[in-house]
C-alpha cells in the first residue's frame, strides 16, 4: 500500500469508529507541505450531514485514528485534517520501497484491455509534427498503461488506402525514379506525391488522369493494386526504421485498407437499422435526438440556428470515407480484440469526427470505453506553426538527426574523454531523449515552442538534466570498491533533506496512477523533475561517500540507489533511456 492509502484507510476506521457506519473519507497530498504531507476533507463533509461541529468531529475522529506512528495529526482552519508523515516511517516506507520490483506503485488496470490507436501516418505522405507528438505520447501511455497493469494492444492505424494513391500510381508510372527508389524509397515517393500534386493543380487533365488510377485501384485493376501494395511495403519499412530509432513498436498495423472489406456491409447495417439514411444519393448519419443540440455531434449552430451536421459514409459515387472505415475498426476491435477501452492519440483537429463516431457507434451497440486523447500543434520559435525554411512541414527524420548532432556536439564538450561508440551512443539517447521529454512535460493541449536549446539544456525541465541527475548518482556507485546491497540497510532519516528525497521517491506510486485520470504523462514528467531536484538538494546537503558514520553513509547510499531506480524507471516509461555516463 502507499503511504496515502495506509492514511486512508486508518483514516475510514476512525470515522467508522466515530458515526458507527463506513463513510467515504478521502485523502490528498498537500499542495503545500507546511500543511503536513496529506490532507483530508472529510470531516467537514461529513459534518454537514450530521449537523455538527466540523473541528469537534475531526477531534473525535483523530482521538481514536490508530495510526501506529506513521503520521502526527493535526486539525487545520474549519476542520481539515492534516497528517505529517514521521521521518521513521519515511524510512521504513522507502526500504520497502527499495526491495519491491514495482517500485511501490499499485496496478490499477486491473487486466482491462485497451487498444491504443496511435502514430498512424499516411502512407507515401511525409510523417509531420502532428504524427510526432501522436507517436511520442501514444508510446509512453502504453507504457504506462502496461506497467499498470491494463492489457494493453498498440495498433498503428496507418492511412494506406487514401486519395493520395491517386497521385502515387500516377506518378510511378510516369516520373518514377527507379534508381532513387532503391536507394531512398519513402523520399523518392514523397517526391513523386508531390510533382503530381502540383501538376494536378495547374492542368486539369493530370488531375482527371490521377481520379481515374484511384477508380481503376479501388474497382480492383491487378496492376494498380500490385504498385499500391509496393508502395505500401515501402513506406512500412521506411517508417519501421523511425520507429526502432524511437524504441517504439506495435502489436498490429491494421492500417485503413485492412477494413475495406467491411465497408459495404457496414453501410447496408447502418441502413437496415434505421442509422442512417440517404440524402442526395450519399449515405448518412443524422443526429440520433437523445442529446441536447449543443452536446449532439451530428448538430451544429450556423446564422439561423440549430442544423444537421451528418457525417457521411457512402459518398453519392459509391465511395467510403474515413468515418465509414472508423466505425468498422471499432467494431473490430470490439468484437474481435474485446477491447474494454479504445483511446485515439490524435490531434485536436479532429474532434469532431471523434465525437461522431463515438456516438454512431454507441447508437449501433459498440460500446467500450472511447476517449479522444488530443493535443495541439508544435510551433517554431516565431510562435507559427512548425515548418522548414522552405515552408514544408517539418520531418520527423531531420527533427531526429539534428537533435543528435546537437547533443553530439554538447556531450564532445563536456566529456572529451568517451570514446567514438560510447560517444555515438550517449548523443543518441541524449538527442532523442530530448525531444521526446520536450514533448512529454507539455500538458498535451499546450501549442509549444520547439526549441533546440531549451529542451537539450543541462540545467532545466529538459531530459538531459535527469539522464545527468542519473548518471551524477551512478558515478558515486563507480566510486565504491565493493558492490552495494541497498535492499539489507537500515535507512536513517535525520536531515531534512534526506526526508524529503525519501518523501518523493514514496510519491512515485501515487503520482503514476493520477496520469491515465485525463492521459497526461506531463504529470510523470513533472514529479521526476522534482525528484531530480530533491536530488540535488540532498547531495549538496549531505555527503553520502564522505559520512562521519558508516550507517549514515549506508543509508546515503541506499536513498542514492532509489533515486536512480525511480528515475530510470520513471524515465524509461515515458520513452526516454538513460546512458551510464555522458
Ligand atoms: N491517418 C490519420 C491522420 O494522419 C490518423 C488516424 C488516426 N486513427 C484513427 N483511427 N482515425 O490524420
Amino acid at each position: 500500500m502507499t503511504l496515502l492509502q495506509e492514511i486512508e484507510s486508518a483514516l475510514g476506521d476512525a470515522f467508522e469508529k466515530v458515526v458507527g457506519e463506513r463513510v467515504t473519507a478521502p485523502v490528498v497530498p498537500s499542495a503545500d507541505l507546511r500543511f503536513g504531507d496529506y490532507q483530508s476533507n472529510a470531516a467537514m463533509a461529513l459534518a454537514k450531514t450530521q449537523r455538527t461541529n466540523p473541528r469537534a468531529l475531526a477531534q473525535s475522529v483523530i482521538d481514536v485514528i490508530e495510526l501506529g506512528g506513521l503520521a502526527e495529526t493535526e486539525i487545520a482552519g474549519p476542520g481539515f485534517i492534516n497528517f505529517r508523515v514521521a521521518p521513521a516511517a519515511f524510512a521504513k516506507k522507502a526500504a520497502e520501497q527499495l526491495a519491491d520490483e514495482r517500485l511501490g506503485v499499485p496496478a490499477v488496470g486491473d487486466g482491462r484491455r485497451v487498444v491504443v490507436d496511435f502514430s498512424a501516418p499516411n502512407v507515401a505522405k511525409p510523417m509531420h509534427v502532428g504524427h510526432i507528438r501522436s507517436t511520442i505520447l501514444g508510446d509512453s501511455l502504453s507504457r504506462i498503461a502496461g506497467f499498470l497493469g491494463y492489457e494493453v494492444i498498440r495498433d498503428n492505424h496507418i492511412g494506406d488506402w487514401g486519395t493520395q494513391f491517386g497521385m502515387i500510381l500516377h506518378g510511378w508510372k510516369t516520373i518514377l525514379d527507379p534508381a532513387a527508389l532503391e536507394s531512398d524509397p519513402v523520399a523518392e515517393l514523397l517526391r513523386v506525391y508531390r510533382e503530381v500534386n502540383a501538376k494536378a493543380k495547374e492542368d486539369a487533365t493530370v488531375l482527371a488522369e490521377c481520379k481515374d488510377e484511384l477508380v481503376e485501384l479501388q474497382s480492383g485493376d491487378a496492376a494498380n493494386l500490385e504498385i499500391w501494395k509496393r508502395c505500401v511495403e515501402l513506406s512500412k519499412e521506411g517508417l519501421q526504421k523511425i520507429y526502432d530509432r524511437l524504441d517504439v513498436s506495435f502489436d498490429h498495423w491494421l492500417g485503413e485498407s485492412f477494413y475495406n472489406d467491411r465497408l459495404p456491409g457496414l453501410v447496408e447495417d447502418f441502413l437496415g437499422r434505421g442509422l442512417a439514411r440517404e440524402d442526395d444519393g450519399a449515405v448518412c448519419i443524422f443526429s440520433g435526438g437523445n442529446l441536447p443540440d449543443d452536446q449532439d455531434p451530428f448538430r451544429i449552430h450556423k446564422e439561423d440556428g440549430w442544423t444537421d451536421n451528418p457525417a457521411i459514409i457512402r459518398k453519392a459515387d459509391g465511395g467510403f470515407l474515413y468515418a465509414t472505415t472508423d466505425l468498422a475498426t471499432i467494431d473490430y476491435r470490439i468484437e474481435e480484440w474485446q477491447a474494454d477501452e479504445i483511446w485515439y492519440v490524435v490531434g485536436a483537429p479532429q474532434q469532431l469526427h471523434f465525437r461522431q463516431i463515438f456516438d454512431a457507434a454507441r447508437r449501433w451497440g459498440k460500446e467500450a470505453g472511447f476517449h479522444h486523447i488530443m493535443f495541439g500543434s508544435i510551433l517554431g520559435e516565431d510562435r507559427k506553426l512548425m515548418k522548414t525554411r522552405s515552408g514544408d512541414n517539418v520531418q520527423l527524420v531531420d527533427v531526429l538527426d539534428e537533435a543528435i548532432e546537437r547533443a553530439a556536439k554538447a556531450i564532445a564538450e563536456k566529456n572529451p574523454e568517451l570514446g567514438e561508440e560510447e560517444a555515438r551512443e550517449v548523443s543518441e539517447i541524449v538527442g532523442i531523449g530530448a525531444v521526446k521529454f520536450a514533448e512529454l512535460s507539455q500538458h498535451r493541449m499546450t501549442d509549444y515552442v520547439f526549441s533546440w536549446d531549451r529542451m537539450l539544456a543541462l540545467q532545466g525541465d529538459t531530459a538531459p538534466y535527469l539522464q545527468y541527475s542519473y548518471v551524477r548518482i551512478r558515478s558515486i556507485f563507480r566510486k565504491l570498491d565493493a558492490a552495494f546491497d541497498a535492499e539489507s540497510v537500515e535507512l536513517v532519516l535525520e536531515a531534512p533533506e534526506e526526508v524529503h528525497l525519501a518523501r518523493l521517491a514514496l510519491r512515485y506510486g501515487e503520482i503514476l496512477p493520477t496520469v491515465l485520470e485525463d492521459h497526461r504523462p506531463n504529470l510523470l514528467a513533472t514529479y521526476l523533475l522534482e525528484l531530480a531536484r530533491a536530488f540535488h538538494s540532498f547531495f549538496e546537503a549531505c555527503p553520502v561517500l564522505r559520512a562521519d558514520r558508516s550507517d549514515i553513509r549506508d543509508s546515503r547510499l541506499a536513498l542514492c540507489e532509489l533515486a536512480s531506480r525511480v528515475l530510470s524507471h520513471g524515465l524509461g516509461l515515458l520513452g526516454v533511456r538513460c546512458p551510464e555516463r555522458m
